[in-house]
């Protein structure tokens, strides 16, 4: 034990002021080309660009890169030997310190076992894992070969995957043998397996790369299963990196619309990862001898931008951890932050909630004092969230930043910058330079001033997605066609007199589960198929911890309807997820219908909310009785 006095609390020194703040927002609103010429020299070109933005050809059109050179090679020579990844494992003596050097022959190593399996330029690589290191090499190893990653949630179902597997034509898959959760242990090449089994013949996948997270035994199938630290061991640490267009795809991530279908939203290289770049510096307030913690699983577009990309773009030292906030004990993740002295750390209202019912004095036992930036993203956050963590974690001396964006968006779009855009409680407050949000009333036109509406976005942004995976049409219908000349987001906002934009949920069929996106026609999608079920629908209500939970009423096909709710969740388990799964299911006769025979989702949210009156006028339903129905049905909980 040191006798020294503790160190002062991390200060802000944040580097923009709300003059450059204003300064910056201007000079991208009158020049944009020019603005992004200027913050493209973030990143290292193989070739720079000279066109910058142009509505066909997207940005940075004839630039070329590689982005895993922009997120290794590029620092050895001035931070080779500093660390680029800390991991902490599940348990608390095991963490492993990768430096820049380090990161870059692991992810060598990684590019060319994948090259000597037959990865090639252009294809496409799954990655199913756990919170382990091999995430982040996977990743930029496919980027090193030019190849797309498909990371794919932990939480999804073996029909789940294969439904990505089969849609992203995926030649080779990363997984694990397990994941640990707290005592419990994910099976991931047992669902992996299984989702390969389902098709067979729709699916492409070659190989399967397994690593061995713990000793549990894994089951392989010889000739396409193969253990990976074995080829990691045998395969050269130099691995020369492809020169990429700036719009060949970087990767694929699944995400869920009001369609059924997962839509594999893509990125391009240059743009997205200039975006990631640039917003991870300025939200962050990213410095140099910063720990970079965002507790996102890798699997979503948080922990692609704000775990990979972003920060190691930056040169910065991000943190990944294997466990769960509360395991061994609520206080984990603060012993986590005290342990690896974490400067920025980045998580969820939900994940803020939860803890918070843990108590104040869970926090007060750990040292916090180096955190000097908190964020949070993925759902509205409440007031008493904002202000606990503000408070109780923060210490009123750190920046708070809540930061609003999407995975079609690539990057933060929305969110105050410390020192530059002041607070306030529960805000995205402003758009990040190069940002134009716009409100738009239910007939598409703009709301000036203070005032509530769609949130759309003018213009393009370099992290603009380039399209939907094999579906450029729904990438337009879905965006772009809703209200013509701008990119609608799917969100409802509010714009309060001084500007600052209050985020107010989605506005279609999407329902936010603890920050994750579940369209409703995934859920009736899946309910679809079973003979038993007439129809159904899904819908999200407010929850006090998840943000949203779902709830389903259920039309069953015949009068006996004994063990169909139960049996209605497991089919939304196994082909959707667990995390899909509803906390209600009601069974009813008939839904409230229009008289062309559109569902009132509006009318189901009320009367699931526990709303018994003000639904305002009924006589456009096929059949107004059946509200009275479906009120009692849910006044008696059935
Ligand atoms: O509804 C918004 C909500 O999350 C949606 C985007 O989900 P996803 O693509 O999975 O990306 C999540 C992480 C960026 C948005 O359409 N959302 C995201 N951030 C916020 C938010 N809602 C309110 N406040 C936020 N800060």
């Amino acid at each position: 034990m040191s006798d020294a006095p503790p160190a002062a609390p991390a200060a802000l020194r944040p580097r923009l002021d709300a003059t450059a703040y204003q300064a910056l927002t201007d000079a991208a609103r009158r020049d944009p080309k020019r603005y992004w010429r200027k913050e493209m020299g973030r990143l290292d070109w193989i070739q720079t660009p000279n066109e910058i933005f142009d509505d066909s050809k997207g940005w940075f059109a004839d630039g070329k890169l590689n982005a895993s050179i922009n997120c290794l090679d590029r620092h050895l020579k001035q931070r080779g030997e500093q660390t680029a990844v800390i991991w902490q494992a599940e348990d608390r003596d095991t963490n492993l310190h990768l430096t820049y050097r380090e990161l870059h022959a692991r992810v060598c190593r990684m590019a060319n076992v994948l090259r000597h399996q037959g990865v090639k330029r252009g294809d496409r690589v799954a990655i199913h894992l756990p919170s382990v290191v091999e995430g982040i090499v996977g990743m930029l190893a496919c980027a090193r070969l030019g190849a797309m990653h498909v990371v794919l949630f932990g939480g999804f179902s073996a029909e789940a995957i294969a439904d990505r597997l089969a849609d992203s034509g995926a030649v080779l898959a990363i997984t694990a043998n397990v994941g640990r959760r707290g005592a419990k242990r994910i099976p991931f090449k047992v669902t992996m397996d299984a989702a390969l089994a389902l098709r067979p013949d729709a699916l492409a996948v070659r190989t399967v790369l397994v690593v061995e997270v713990t000793d549990d035994p894994v089951p392989m199938q010889a000739g396409r299963d193969l253990l990976l630290a074995p080829l990691l061991a045998d395969a050269s640490t130099e691995c020369a990196p492809e020169s990429m267009n700036a719009n060949d795809p970087l990767f694929l991530l699944y995400t869920s619309g009001s369609t059924g279908k997962p839509k594999g939203i893509v990125h391009g290289t240059g743009g997205y990862l200039l975006w990631a770049a640039y917003t991870q510096e300025m939200v962050f307030d990213h410095q140099n001898g910063d720990i970079f913690w965002c507790t996102a699983d890798i699997g979503w577009i948080t922990g692609h931008s704000y775990v990979v990309y972003g920060p190691l773009a930056n040169g910065g030292t991000v943190l990944l951890f294997e466990g769960m906030p509360s395991h061994p004990g609520p206080g984990r993740w603060w012993e986590v932050i005290q342990q690896h002295k974490v400067t920025t750390f980045y998580t969820s209202p939900t994940a803020i909630r939860a803890l918070m019912r843990e108590g104040d004095d869970v926090p007060a036992r750990y040292d916090l004092s180096t955190l000097r930036v908190l964020g949070t993203v993925g759902e509205p956050i409440s007031h008493d969230a904002w202000a606990w963590f503000d408070d109780v974690i923060g210490q009123k001396r750190c920046a708070l930043v809540d930061t609003w964006w999407q995975t079609e968006t690539g990057g933060i779009m929305i969110s105050p910058i410390p020192g530059a855009v002041k607070e306030k409680p529960a805000s995205a407050t402003l758009p990040l330079p190069g940002v134009r949000p716009l409100l738009l009333d239910e007939k598409g036109y703009p709301i000036e001033g203070a005032g509530e509406g769609i949130l759309c976005l003018d213009g393009s942004w370099p992290g603009h997605a380039l399209t939907i995976w094999q579906d450029d049409a729904l990438f337009k219908t879905t965006y772009l066609a809703p209200y013509p000349g701008h990119y609608f987001t799917g969100d409802g906002a509010r714009r309060d007199e001084d500007g600052y934009y209050w985020i107010t949920g989605r506005v279609d069929d999407v329902i936010n589960v603890s920050g994750h996106r579940i369209g409703s026609a995934e859920i009736e999608d899946a309910l679809a198929a079973d003979h038993a079920i007439a129809e159904s629908a899904a819908i999200g209500i407010p929850h006090d911890l998840k943000g949203q939970s779902i709830v389903v009423y259920l039309v069953p096909r015949h009068e006996n309807a004994d063990g169909l709710a139960e049996r209605a969740m497991k089919i939304i388990a196994a082909k959707v997820g667990r995390y899909a799964v509803p906390e209600i299911i009601h069974i009813v006769p008939d839904l409230p219908k229009t008289r062309s025979g559109k569902n009132v989702r509006r009318l189901m949210r009320k009367i699931a909310c526990g709303e018994r009156e003000g639904f305002g006028d009924l006589s456009t339903l096929a059949d107004p009785g059946v509200v009275k129905v479906l009120i009692e049905i849910v006044n008696r909980g059935d």
